[in-house]
C-alpha cells in the first residue's frame, strides 16, 4: 500500500487557526439536522482535525454528540483541548480506520475538512489512490444512514477541468522547484498537494457509491491582487471555490 507523505511539523503549524470552525459549523449543523435522522446521541469523527477548534465548536453546538479526532501530526494533536465528550487519536487515518473497521464502533458523521488534498503519494496517480482509500476507509467506519462531509478547495480549469490540479501537484511535489514554489506561497512545496476540480471530486464520490445529498458554497475565489492573478493565469484556473459536499452511501439512506 502507498504511504501518505507527511508534512513536516513546521509546515503543519500554519494550519493552527480556527477558520473552519468560523465558516463551516453553522451550515454543517443545519445540514446534519436536516439529513441525519434525529437520535439521542450522534458520534462525530473529524479526520485530520488539526487543533480541534472545528470539532470543539461542533460539540458545543450539538449537545447530543460526542467526537473523535484523528490527527497525524503530534504537535497538532497536542494543541487540542480535552473534554469528556472528545477522544483525540494521533495516527494516520488509513491505519486507524483499518483497525477500527474490524471492531463494532461506527460514526454517524465523518468530516474531511481540508484534508483529502493532503492524502498525497509520490505521483498523482498514487495520491488519487490514497484519496480513494480514505473515502473507502470512511465508508468502512460509517454508521448506517450516516453522513460524510467533505470540505475542499476546488480548482476548475479553463482549457481542461483538471489542468490546474495537475499543475499544482507537479509543481508542489518537485524538490527542484521547492524554493520557487515556497516563495510563491505554497506551504506544501517539496511535499505535494492533490487538489481537484469540483466535477472530478463529484465523479470520485460517485465511483465509491457516495451520493451528494447536499452542498454548501462557503466562498468563491476572487483572485484580487497581482500575485493571485498571476497564479490564476499560470495555473490555468477558470474558477476556484471553497465548498462543502454532504455525502451518503447510495441506496442506504
Ligand atoms: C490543512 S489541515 C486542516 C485541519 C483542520 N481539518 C481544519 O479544517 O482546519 C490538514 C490536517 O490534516 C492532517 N492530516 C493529513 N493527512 C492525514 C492523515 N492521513 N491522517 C490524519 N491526519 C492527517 C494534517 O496533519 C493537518 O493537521
Amino acid at each position: 500500500m502507498a504511504e501518505v507523505i507527511k508534512l513536516s511539523e513546521e509546515r503543519v503549524e500554519s494550519f493552527d487557526h480556527d477558520s473552519t470552525a468560523i465558516h463551516a459549523v453553522a451550515p454543517v449543523v443545519e445540514a446534519i439536522r436536516g439529513i441525519v435522522p434525529a437520535q439521542k446521541h450522534l458520534t462525530l469523527l473529524d479526520v485530520g482535525g488539526g487543533n480541534g477548534t472545528f470539532l470543539d465548536t461542533m460539540l458545543q453546538a450539538m449537545s447530543e454528540t460526542s467526537g473523535t479526532l484523528i490527527e497525524m501530526s503530534q504537535a497538532m494533536a497536542e494543541k487540542n483541548s480535552r473534554s469528556d465528550r472528545k477522544t483525540i487519536v494521533c495516527a494516520n487515518f488509513l491505519d486507524w480506520a483499518a483497525k477500527t473497521a474490524q471492531g463494532s464502533k461506527r460514526f454517524d458523521v465523518i468530516f474531511f475538512n481540508f484534508v483529502l488534498h493532503h492524502f498525497v503519494g509520490k505521483h498523482r496517480d498514487e495520491s488519487i489512490r490514497l484519496q480513494s482509500q480514505a473515502l473507502e476507509a470512511a465508508k468502512s467506519v460509517l454508521a448506517d444512514g450516516g453522513l460524510i462531509v467533505v470540505y475542499e478547495i476546488h480548482y476548475n480549469g479553463l482549457f481542461h477541468d483538471e489542468l490546474p490540479s495537475k499543475l499544482i501537484h507537479a509543481l508542489s511535489s518537485s524538490n527542484v522547484l521547492a524554493p520557487l514554489t515556497k516563495l510563491m506561497g505554497a506551504n506544501t512545496a517539496g511535499y505535494g498537494v492533490c487538489f481537484h476540480s469540483e466535477s472530478y471530486w463529484r465523479g470520485l464520490f460517485g465511483q465509491f457509491g457516495l451520493r451528494v445529498v447536499d452542498e454548501h458554497l462557503i466562498e468563491k475565489g476572487s483572485f484580487a491582487g497581482i500575485k493571485p492573478h498571476i497564479h490564476k493565469i499560470v495555473l490555468n484556473i477558470a474558477t476556484m471555490n471553497y465548498k462543502i459536499h454532504f455525502l451518503q452511501v447510495e441506496g442506504l439512506s
